[in-house]
């Protein structure tokens, strides 16, 4: 069986807003990422070794939703650069062996675009059906009880021609209108552009959300729906998001999507960005695996789990709901939720040592291998459209602030104030401190991806849970020859594992002891994990 670059890959994602300004602006851009390229991959041990890059959106921008608001989906935003910067951090990426997946955003558009200016124009504009356009209910309300993922209701009155359009975000990000064949076309022609420059993949922003059900109908009423804790804004929470997303009539614009990528060379490849339960989540991948290659998969950064035996079960269902040939991913922090260390606090490193060892293609988000943790943002700092909408508690700024690489005022990220808050502890965690730390967490993360670039058991290999241990999360991957047992420790406790015969310990979460030989059974300190390779075959140091 051969595998694709993007199932043995590991996937950086990189908010371009901030992890290096280079023009001096606070705000990073592109040039910025061309020059901290080697720290992701330089060929070397020395380098972490990231496979490819994820850059989240770059077009051009009012920026109202940070980039997710595109005017210019064939551009560049002069804030991030222009084509030719672009063109650069491709070739510059490619020459180190890194794949570059951009971000495509085709649920919604700004409400600069061209398009939409044209059909908010007049309601007999050609370009008017581009867009989801109703009248008024009689009383003068909106066409039905959808609600922003922003906070408020998910249609806005426009004065001018007396109808509402519908926007699930903020109001600048009006929702195209993909039933609209010109619509779709022009949406696959941006697809195409990108490819032919020669981008590797797509992450596709909510594309479940680009079909609504035909007649637009009100969600049902959410009933499980606390009003007295809910945001009194939070319109969306009021219901069940059963007409809005998820609709049958998405799966065959994927197919034909999917056909655009496989005329190409280069496995190039579909991210999506889903969620929902299993069963419809998986429908994603195709009935022939002809959709979606990787519909992201949210569920250990999402879903509550504490033990090693939620942990194994919700890892365990994912591999149960995957359709036959495809392939798994793990995803632990991102730019819309709240940052790793944060989430997971002491059991952090194991849980990073999991999103690396399990069976799927791991993505790891910008500043999480130095364990940059929530940053509390001053009100008048606050950027985020969806703070504004739905208060500090749902704020996805405190994930956003600038990497850290040095100990320098605004730690390297820029030569002035950056455009959020820099972490406060930054002049201790840092990519200069934790490189010259050999225990440190950045170490950890990059003996991991080197260990895991070295085993097939790791990058592609099977997946088998070994035990039903509630504290300890022990599985098994392997490929030919190569086997790897991982075994981690998601309490506080120190507790003995049975390994049943001897192996070779080939890292520990604390980095610290590598290279031993262990007897059958292993004792595990508090929120310790561990590698271990066959005895006979991993050399003792
Ligand atoms: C999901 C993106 O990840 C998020 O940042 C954005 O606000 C919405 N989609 C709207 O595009």
């Amino acid at each position: 069986m051969s595998y694709k670059w993007w199932q043995s890959a590991v996937i950086y994602q990189i908010y371009p807003r901030s992890f290096q300004d280079s023009s001096g602006n606070g705000i990073g851009d592109l040039q910025g990422i061309i020059e901290r390229l080697d720290y992701l991959n330089d060929g070397t041990r020395d380098s972490l070794g990231f496979d490819a890059i994820w850059i989240s959106p770059f077009f051009k921008s009012p920026m109202k939703d940070h980039g997710y608001d595109v005017s210019d989906y064939c551009d560049v935003d002069p804030l991030f650069g222009d084509l030719d910067t672009f063109d650069r951090l491709l070739a510059a990426a490619h020459q180190r062996g890194i794949k570059v997946i951009i971000d495509y955003v085709p649920n919604h558009s700004s409400d600069q675009h061209p398009w939409f200016i044209a059909s908010r124009s007049s309601k007999d504009n050609p370009q008017r059906d581009w867009y989801i356009w109703r009248d008024p209910k009689a009383d003068g309300s909106p066409p039905n009880n959808w609600g922003s993922f922003m906070g408020g209701p998910a249609w806005t009155l426009d004065e001018h021609t007396g109808q509402y359009y519908l926007h699930q975000f903020v109001p600048e990000q009006p929702e195209l209108n993909w039933r609209n064949p010109a619509v779709k076309e022009a949406l696959f022609d941006a697809i195409r552009f990108w490819l032919d420059r020669g981008v590797d993949g797509f992450r596709m922003d909510v594309i479940g959300l680009i079909i609504k059900d035909e007649m637009l109908r009100d969600n049902p009423v959410n009933p499980n729906v606390n009003l007295t804790e809910l945001h009194p804004n939070d319109v969306m929470g009021r219901t069940q998001s059963l007409y809005n997303l998820d609709q049958d009539d998405v799966h065959p614009i994927l197919k034909e999507m999917r056909q655009i990528f496989d005329r190409y060379d280069g496995d190039r490849v579909i991210i999506g960005e889903l969620w929902g339960p299993l069963d419809r989540w998986a429908r994603y991948y195709g009935e022939n695996l002809d959709e979606i290659h990787m519909p992201f998969n949210f569920r250990l950064m999402d879903e509550p789990w504490e033990t090693a035996a939620e942990a194994r079960q919700k890892v365990n269902d994912l591999e149960a709901a995957i359709p036959a040939g495809g392939w798994p991913n793990y995803v632990l922090g991102n730019h819309d939720r709240i940052r790793l260390a944060t989430r997971f606090g002491p059991r952090a490193r194991a849980a990073i040592m999991m999103l690396l060892t399990l069976r799927g293609t791991p993505t790891f988000y910008y500043g999480d291998e130095l364990g940059i943790k929530n940053v509390d943002i001053p009100p008048e700092k606050v950027q985020d459209p969806q703070a504004k909408g739905l208060g500090a508690g749902r704020s996805r700024d405190v994930a956003r602030t600038p990497m850290q690489w040095d100990d320098t005022p605004h730690a390297g990220f820029s030569r002035v104030e950056p455009w959020l808050p820099v972490e406060d502890e930054y002049q201790v965690r840092n990519v200069t401190a934790q490189t010259a730390d050999p225990s440190s967490q950045l170490n950890l993360v990059k003996q991991l991806l080197y260990l895991r670039r070295g085993s097939a058991a790791l990058s592609i290999g099977e997946y088998e849970s070994l035990s039903d241990d509630p504290h300890v999360f022990l599985f098994r991957r392997w490929h030919g020859e190569d086997e790897k047992i991982v075994a981690l420790n998601f309490s506080g406790k120190r507790i003995s594992v049975d390994l049943e015969r001897p192996l070779t310990l080939l890292l520990s979460t604390a980095v610290d002891r590598t290279r031993q030989a262990v007897s059958g059974v292993f004792e595990l300190r508090p929120y310790e994990g561990a590698v271990f390779g066959a005895a006979d075959k991993e050399s003792i140091e």
